[in-house]
Parts: structure tokens; sequence; C-alpha cells
């Protein structure tokens, strides 16, 4: 027997016993392996390169990543850093704000967004986010505006872009900075009611993204970076992000040591030439899940803006039965896992409900769009190797579970 019609044996014995084949790749909300193994020479040299270099701090590798970048998403500046949360946290060090400045940000994000501003003596303001998008609700942030606002930090969630013209014309009617966390949508590209198109991070005054692992321009470890068009913030910026030196010992102003390490550099400038492709992979997953579940009673797909096109950083669905909608989708969540199908809650508890925010008073702020989608949304493996079978795999799960 050859090795094919073996396979093809195997195949049909057991997908008639488990509905998938033998040979099905364990189903993993995010496959690094797998994506490293196709892209193993391109990295595996570019890695080595680095090592024979020994410039391991603020080498080439670093100056040629932050150069293609600003070069992708047609910005002036970009800044690497150490992650995600320090991008943040040194894009609002570089307003400089004063302890008691408000700083305006979804309730329904990762903690990340709104952990920075209270570390930095800010007073977090929660405002509620669009149904369909998971996105800053543009009229909602109209109402949470006061005389002591200083920020907007928009969060372009799971891959989708936050209405951003709207939000820019607020934040100019009141002099407003805008920091964009493009931590889940780097890739995306948002389309202004003109035509014209810009990447996601470069809209507001400052963008701050995350190279965690798992994210769509992902490190093999952790990393971050902060995009602005501005001369003169991107030079505070960088002063921030280097113990706030202008040149080397003279240190102007309170800082941190923020860096993203050569080698992590190097492989970023590697994934960041398949970016596409992988934003790509990931829409293609994006619609076989559409598909499979139009039209459910009890499932909502993601909406997709006009505006934006989706990364999918994630693919969150709402799942919908009345007053039982949170059991339901606990009993999915379970359920997938029983079949070794990951899926996570993305966020289970709000901003505004977290423990560390409590001397703000903010758990009784009204947000029943933030507590309605908290009790709702799930979200299925995405990445860039989801095969068929694995998507044929999780859907019939899925659908079998929520079988009325
Ligand atoms: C929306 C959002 N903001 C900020 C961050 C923080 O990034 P990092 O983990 O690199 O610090 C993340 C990462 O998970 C995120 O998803």
């Amino acid at each position: 027997m050859t090795l094919m019609t073996f396979k093809t044996c195997m195949t049909s014995i057991t997908k008639t016993q488990h509905q998938t084949s033998f040979f099905m790749r364990p189903v993993q909300m995010v496959d690094t392996k797998t994506q490293y193994q196709k892209i193993k020479s391109e990295v595996d040299g570019a890695v080595v390169q680095v090592m024979e270099s020994s410039a391991f701090i603020n080498g080439k590798a670093v100056h040629d990543f932050a150069a293609d970048l600003s070069a992708y998403l047609g910005i002036k500046h970009v800044i690497p850093c150490a992650n995600g949360t320090d991008a943040l946290q040194i894009a609002m060090m570089a307003l400089d704000l004063q302890p008691g400045d408000e700083v305006i940000t979804p309730s329904f994000t990762y903690i990340a967004t709104t952990e920075v501003i209270a570390l930095l003596r800010l007073t977090p303001v929660f405002v509620e986010v669009d149904p369909g998008t998971f996105c800053m609700d543009p009229s909602e942030l109209k109402k949470v505006i006061t005389a002591k606002t200083k920020a907007i930090v928009p969060v372009h969630l799971y891959g989708q872009s936050a209405a951003m013209e709207e939000i820019m014309a607020i934040a100019k009617q009141h002099n407003l900075y805008v920091i964009e966390d493009n931590a889940q949508a780097i890739g995306c590209d948002y389309t202004f009611a003109d035509g014209s198109k810009k990447k996601t991070g470069t809209i507001g005054h400052i963008g701050a993204t995350s190279f965690y692992p798992s994210k769509n321009l992902g490190a093999f470890g952790d990393g971050g970076a902060i995009f602005t068009d501005e001369d003169a913030l991107a030079g505070k910026l960088r002063m921030i992000a280097n113990h706030g030196q202008s040149r080397r010992y003279y240190h102007d102003v309170v800082g941190c040591n923020s860096r993203l390490d050569s080698v992590q550099a190097a492989i970023l400038g590697i994934k960041l030439k398949h970016l596409d492709k992988y934003n790509s992979a990931r829409r293609a997953a994006a619609e076989y899940y559409d598909k499979a579940f139009a039209n459910h009673p009890k499932i909502r797909t993601p909406f997709r803006a006009a505006y934006s096109n989706h990364v999918f950083h994630q693919y969150t669905l709402l799942i919908e039965d009345g007053s039982n909608s949170a059991q339901l989708r606990n009993g999915l969540n379970e359920y997938l896992a029983g079949h070794n199908i990951p899926s996570m809650i993305y966020y289970p508890v709000p901003g505004h409900r977290q423990k560390m925010f409590e001397h703000f008073n903010v758990s009784s702020v009204s947000m029943p769009v933030t507590d309605w989608l908290t009790e709702r949304v799930i979200s299925l493996p995405i990445h860039t190797e989801l095969d068929d079978e694995q998507l044929q795999f999780i859907t019939a799960k899925v659908l079998e579970f929520l079988k009325s």
C-alpha cells in the first residue's frame, strides 16, 4: 500500500468514527509553531545574523525593522519598545498630562489600555462601545467629555478599526489628544468618507502596538512600538523610552527603559513581509466561520464596518439566548474544550468592574452594552494556519452544541 492510499484509507475509517481524520493537527487558539516552520530558514538566518553581529541592543536589526514598519504603515516615526503596555504608557507620558487629568477609553478592552492610565495617576473614564463593532461609540464619547478630559484612547478591538473619522472630529473640536491602541489591528486599513485610506495606528496623534507572540505581527517574545507623524512628539517618545536622555548620561525628563531587542526586531522584520498574507489568511478563516454560522438563531457573527478591513485578531461570536445567554455561552466554551477545541472569553470582566479601579467609583457607571457583550462573547481559534478540516471540525462542534 502506498502512503497516499494508506492515508486515504485511514481518513475514511476515522472520519466515520469521529467526523475528523486521524491526521488532523490539534486545534489551537494560535498556531505559531506551524507558522514558524514555513518561514524557518528566513527567520533562522536573520537570528543568526544578529548573533554573529553581537549587536543585541539597539542594533541594525532594530533600526531596519523600524524603517520597514514606518514604510509599511506610511508614518514618519516608529519607535520600537519592549511591549504594547509600555507603548501606551510612554505615549501618555509624552503628552505631559497631570495627575487627575481624564483619559477616555472603553471599558470593553484588555486591561493594559486602562491600567497605564491609573499607573500614571490619571483618571480613567470609561466609555460605551458600539454593539456592532465592539469599539468606542463616538456618540457616547461626546457624553463623557468634561473640562478635565485631555486624551482619548480608542481600541481597535479584535482587529477591527474604531470609527476614527468621527473620533478625530470630536477630538479636534475639544482639543484632545488621540492615542490609538492598535495592539490587535496591525495591518488594518481605515477608509475615510472621501475614499482615502490610512493604516490604523497612524490616524491619531500617537499609535501604540504590541508584538506579543499571538498578535497578527507577533515576535518570539515581547515587543511593542509607538508611531507618530509629529517630529517633536517622536523626539519626546524616543527620549522617554530611553531613560529620558537627550544624549548619553544627560537625562532631561523621567523616563523608563523600554527596548525592543535586536533578535525580536530581526524576526519581526521577516514576519512583516508576510503580514498582509497572514491577515488575508485570517480573513479567509473568518469567512469560513461566517458561512457556517449564517442565519443561526443563537449566533451573531462578527459585524464588519464598511470603513475597516477587519484583520481578525480574534473571531468573536455573540451567543444569544435571552437571559440564558451567559450560561449557553459558558456551556459552549466547556463543550468545545471537551472536544479539544480551545475558545476564549475576551474579556470576562470589563474595566469598570475591575477591583483595581474601585477607588474611581466606576462600578456603578451604567454600561449596558459592555455588560451585554461580556455575557455573550466567545472567541474561536483564529490564526494563519487553520485548514478546512480543522474549520469543519470546529464549526460542526459549535453547531452540534447549539442545535435547537
Ligand atoms: C488591546 C491591547 N492593548 C494592549 C496590549 C498590551 O500589549 P503587551 O502584552 O505587549 O504589553 C494588548 C496585548 O494583549 C492588547 O490586546
